[in-house]
This record gives C-alpha cells, structure tokens and sequence, in this order.
C-alpha cells in the first residue's frame, strides 16, 4: 500500500529543519555512511550537471559541492517547508542549484543528467509507480549516464525483517527519540511498498538500465548504482 501523497507532504514537512538531520541520524542507523557512499559513488564520473529527486533539507548537496565544486544540481522536493529550508542552507551556491518544489511524478525535463540519485525517497511509491519513475530517469540521463539510489530495504524472510526492525527500534529508543514520533514514523513504513535487493536490481534491469549493482549494504539500507548505455 502506498501512503497519500497529502501525507507525505504533511509527514516530512513537519521534519524541516536540523530536527530532520537528529532524527534521520536516529532513523537510519547508518545514514552518514549511507549518504557518504552516494557521494562517493557519485564524483567517480566528476558529474557535471546532477538531479537529485527528494533533496529534503540539501545537506547531500553540501557534501556533493565539496567534492565537486563545478557541479550544477537541480533538486526536486514535494514538501514546500523542506525546499525552503534548502533553498536557505544552500543559498551560497545559488548559482549552481536549483530547487523545484513539485512532485517528482509531475516533473519533466528536456535538459539531461550526467547522474541522477535519490535517497530514501522512492520507498514511498507504489511498484508501479517505481517503475514509471525509474522509466523517466533513464530518459532524462545522458548516454552512459548513472542511477545511484539509496533505499530502505524489504527482507521476504520475515525472522530477518523482524530482527532488523526489532534492533532498530531499540536503538531508536535507546538515543532518546519521542515514543509518538518512533510509533509514527513505524506505522507510515509499514505502508511502504519496499522491495528487495534482487526485487530492486530486477526493476531496474526490467526498465532498461545496465550492471544494475548493490555497493552497500546495512541491515535494512542499501544503494545501488546503475547506468544507461550509449544512445540507448
Ligand atoms: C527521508 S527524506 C530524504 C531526504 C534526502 N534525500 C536525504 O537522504 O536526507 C524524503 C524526502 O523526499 C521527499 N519526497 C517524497 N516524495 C516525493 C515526491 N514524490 N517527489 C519529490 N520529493 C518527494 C520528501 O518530502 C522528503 O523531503
């Protein structure tokens, strides 16, 4: 099942700010690394113009313009409280950014992509949405272009699931999270249609993109790196 889109605004709107960063930090375990990896993976081409869907607050597009500081980033957001908290942060580069507030579905672009990312975004559409998005990134990727896409993952042997879960929780807890938040946030999840990470190298390859591979791992996080091949 797929969460309204009206609540999702709702939901990360009401995280703008540091508070997102604090709980993020709390909710993905491993979300520095997480995010660090996607900027490594991401500067190995030296990109020079990137698409992020779902910059949240931009603090991936302050480590990305310090490993490339001749890079152009278009962001995409759906939650106008958390654009302009971007907008704010990244208002030195003004000249090298821009954020649009709109629904990355609704999006279209005539410009290409040397790389397109997104983290931790796309768990919140439904499959066959997944599969219209990711059939749009590769249209707007150059030839050879990449996909890196960090998600939340889904694991079919529920003992490992609940294992995961269970620790996560505890952990969350243990750092001191509000009780309302941790129940809140883990009742949206259990809504998000989450893949595996073969169901997720399958999609990928399925919509046309080449070497589809997972380059990390945790627990319940992964990303992945995938590209178009030429002209195709
Ligand atoms: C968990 S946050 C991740 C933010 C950032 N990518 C990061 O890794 O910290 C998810 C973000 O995606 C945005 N988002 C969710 N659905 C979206 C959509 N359909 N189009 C554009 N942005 C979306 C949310 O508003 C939120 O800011």
């Amino acid at each position: 099942m797929e969460t309204d889109k009206k609540e999702i605004k709702k939901f990360y709107g009401a995280f703008a700010g540091d508070k997102y960063l604090t709980e993020i930090r709390r909710f993905g375990l491993r979300y520095d690394e997480m995010i660090e990896t996607i900027v490594d993976l991401l500067s190995i081409t030296s990109p020079k113009e990137i698409l992020d869907i779902g910059c949240g607050i931009g603090n991936i597009e302050e480590l990305i313009f310090e490993k490339l500081p001749n890079s152009k980033i278009t962001c995409i957001e759906l939650s106008s409280e958390m654009a302009s908290v971007s907008k704010e942060r990244l208002i030195k580069f003004q000249n090298k950014v821009n954020i649009i507030c709109q629904d990355i579905l609704n999006f279209e672009s005539k410009q290409k992509f040397d790389v397109i990312f997104s983290n931790l975004v796309i768990h919140n559409l439904s499959i066959a949405k997944k599969k219209e998005l990711l059939k749009k990134i590769r249209t707007w990727l150059k030839p050879n272009g990449i996909f890196i896409w960090g998600e939340f993952m889904d694991w079919k042997d529920k003992e490992i699931d609940k294992h995961f879960m269970d620790y996560r929780k505890k952990v969350i807890l243990e750092s001191g999270a509000d009780k309302k938040i941790v129940e809140d946030i883990l009742v949206k999840e259990e809504k998000d249609p989450r893949l595996t990470v073969i169901e997720t190298i399958d999609l990928l390859r399925k919509v046309g993109f080449k070497n589809p591979e997972v380059l990390w791992v945790y627990s319940f996080l992964a990303v992945f790196r995938a590209r178009k091949m030429n002209g195709k």
